[in-house]
């Protein structure tokens, strides 16, 4: 599990922050809890629930969706803009199958395509435009996953990509890891292309906010 980046105690007081939620989300946390999982956590989905709702996601795609956790905060909050659907996608059927069980009892798998693969590879099959596209595949794959992303979200859409703080290696120069580069590439390509405006919310891991601005 990633340190803690803040100052001691502010990630567990972000986390403390957010409203009561559904038994099920708690219970997938305690899941992530007892076995290591890397679930993006309370903060984090709450703010991702709060960036779907602002801009009235109904299409949202998710890479490296893992057991259903990010998911059920994305399809929470499409239901609450009318309905639409949420692409879930990890490569592997348990994960799957395990999601789908936490959202049937959420209510929520009705919104949600359960999707096994590759994540780019079925991101480049499926058609778009997305209103959303959340990004938490395996970080060495970031940097070639970006033009796949680009080209399936409309002028006023949102990419959200987690771990770009990456429990601080980025700031590691000796760390020249597949992973922490990831990481740094793709940081350094959304911030220098005029079509993306883009901020680092150092919440839990770090996420990135990039706006498809349609500005060239
Ligand atoms: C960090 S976990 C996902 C956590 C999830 N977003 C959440 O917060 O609940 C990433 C998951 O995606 C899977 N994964 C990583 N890279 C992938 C890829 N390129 N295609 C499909 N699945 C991938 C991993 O095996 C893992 O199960």
């Amino acid at each position: 599990m990633p340190r803690d980046l803040l100052a001691p105690g502010l990630a567990g007081y972000l986390d403390s922050l957010v409203p009561p939620r559904h038994p099920v989300l708690a219970e997938m946390e305690a899941e992530a809890a007892r076995t290591g999982f890397p679930i993006i956590g309370p903060a984090t989905g709450h703010l991702c629930y709060l960036l779907a709702r602002a801009i009235g996601a109904r299409r949202v795609f998710e890479l490296g969706s893992g057991f259903g956790y990010s998911t059920a905060w994305f399809a929470k909050a499409v239901r609450e803009n009318g309905g639409g659907t949420v692409h879930h996608v990890v490569w592997d059927q348990a994960l799957s199958d395990s999601a789908r069980t936490y959202l049937t009892a959420m209510d929520l798998a009705d919104i949600v395509e359960f999707r096994t693969g590759e994540a780019v590879a079925t991101l480049r099959d499926t058609a778009g435009p997305f209103d959303l596209i959340f990004n938490d595949i395996d970080k060495a794959g970031y940097p070639a996953s970006l033009e796949v992303i680009a080209a399936k979200l409309r002028p006023g859409s949102l990419l959200l990509v987690d771990n770009l703080l990456w429990s601080g290696r980025v700031l590691d120069p000796a760390d020249r890891t597949p992973d922490t580069e990831g990481v740094r590439t793709l940081t350094r390509l959304v911030g220098a292309d005029p079509h993306w405006i883009s901020s680092v919310i150092p919440v839990r891991d770090g996420l990135m906010v990039a706006y498809r601005s349609g500005i060239a």
